[in-house]
């Protein structure tokens, strides 16, 4: 679980820290706080670079945040009230997140990954009790962010203590807890296979160019591990070889190997902590695949890398016609990426549900290409 916290207080030990630090203790997983005060982030100059391409023209750390906003499963935008309004620091640090408006309203582009985010807001004022328009700018804030509002805390009253104190009271503190325990979600009763289900989501990402170089970085991986002499093939297919597709962040790989290989040395070689190998029984491989390895499934979730390495014999497969044919008629990955989204909806947690419902689809697309 990924948790970004955003920090609009410029103080270390007030309101806003002290309740940042006892969220971060009850929360699992990895946790990132982003100070609006501290981080080399500049308000956006609407310079209306993104208007035409897919980056911001700024290259300071919000670059960063980007990404941490996109792998994100819990954002909290924390804030101290000046003025009635979250600070200005932080209403300039989230300015950046026109880049995201811009993509959709002139690009036709979604950049978030589509996954299931909550968002939650933290507030804290001297003590006039009024944060109608800090939560209403919060609330709007976390949609620019594709984050669901799930819940908020609000301090009202740190002027009433002496200064250089922040007490924070018992009910504060409880609320708190109650909004961590919501976050980290992970139900008493939960059976290995929710478990996968929750950790390991589906993911849907919008094109990444650096996919390709994410597969030849594994393909000479493999090379080394195995030899190239027991290698015939190795191929880049599924989603990610498709320029410009929306697709599941997993690179896809065909591993065909010599057919004088011997399969369980070919494991052996592949060392655990990295490679997760699956056999034919009670694992659902393809018919054609021998084994398969899972690469990226760490305990807590995906890593920034995930690899499925199909190990087969040589031979001439369909997967590959189905990529060829995809990249030649952009016009049947664009339905491709529209039925994906669709799917996603429905199937966030049902790996195989998805998988099958896009059968149809991949099963008509191959009939045409094995044609050609
Ligand atoms: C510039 C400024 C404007 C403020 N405006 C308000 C306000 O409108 N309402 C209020 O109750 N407190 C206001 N305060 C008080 C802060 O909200 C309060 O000190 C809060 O504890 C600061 O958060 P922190 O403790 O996390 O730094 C203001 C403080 C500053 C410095």
């Amino acid at each position: 679980m990924k948790t970004l916290i955003f920090n609009g207080s410029p103080r270390n030990n007030g309101g806003t820290a002290t309740l940042i630090k006892e969220l971060e203790k009850n929360l699992a997983g990895e946790v990132n706080v982003i100070s609006s005060y501290k981080a080399n982030i500049s308000p956006c100059i609407d310079c209306r670079y993104c208007w035409t391409n897919d980056k911001c023209s700024i290259d300071d750390e919000m670059q960063k945040v980007y990404r941490l906003i996109n792998e994100a499963d819990n954002i909290i935008i924390a804030s101290p009230i000046y003025f009635g309004e979250i600070t200005g620091s932080l209403l300039g640090l989230m300015s950046r997140l026109q880049y995201y408006y811009v993509a959709r309203k002139f690009r036709n582009t979604e950049i978030l990954s589509v996954k299931k985010r909550n968002g939650v807001l933290i507030l804290v004022d001297g003590g006039d009790g009024y944060a109608d328009n800090a939560m209403s700018i919060g609330k709007a804030l976390l949609r620019k962010m594709k984050s669901e509002f799930i819940g908020s805390v609000y301090f009202s009253g740190t002027e009433n203590v002496p200064k250089n104190k922040t007490i924070v009271p018992e009910n504060i503190f409880a609320e708190i807890k109650a909004l961590s325990i919501n976050l980290s979600k992970i139900p008493d009763t939960e059976t290995d296979q929710e478990r996968q289900a929750r950790i390991y989501p589906i993911l849907l990402s919008e094109y990444n160019p650096a996919w390709p170089q994410w597969f030849a970085e594994e393909k000479v991986n493999l090379e080394r591990l195995i030899g190239i002499e027991n290698i015939a093939r190795i191929s880049h297919f599924g989603g990610t070889s498709i320029p410009g597709l929306t697709a599941k962040p997993t690179v896809d790989i065909l591993l065909e190997i010599v057919e004088t290989i011997d399969i369980e040395e070919l494991i052996a070689s592949m060392p655990n902590e990295e490679y997760t190998c699956l056999r034919k029984e009670g694992n659902s491989l393809s018919e054609h695949d021998r084994v398969m390895f899972l690469k990226g499934y760490t305990d807590t979730g995906f890593a920034d890398k995930v690899f499925h390495i199909h190990v087969r014999y040589p031979g001439s497969y369909d997967e590959l016609r189905f990529r060829d044919y995809l990249i030649a008629h952009p016009e049947n990955a664009v339905e491709y990426a529209d039925l994906k989204r669709k799917l996603f909806k429905d199937y966030e947690h049902d790996r195989d549900g998805y998988t099958a419902a896009k059968g149809e689809f991949i099963r008509r697309v191959t009939k045409k290409a094995r044609k050609l």
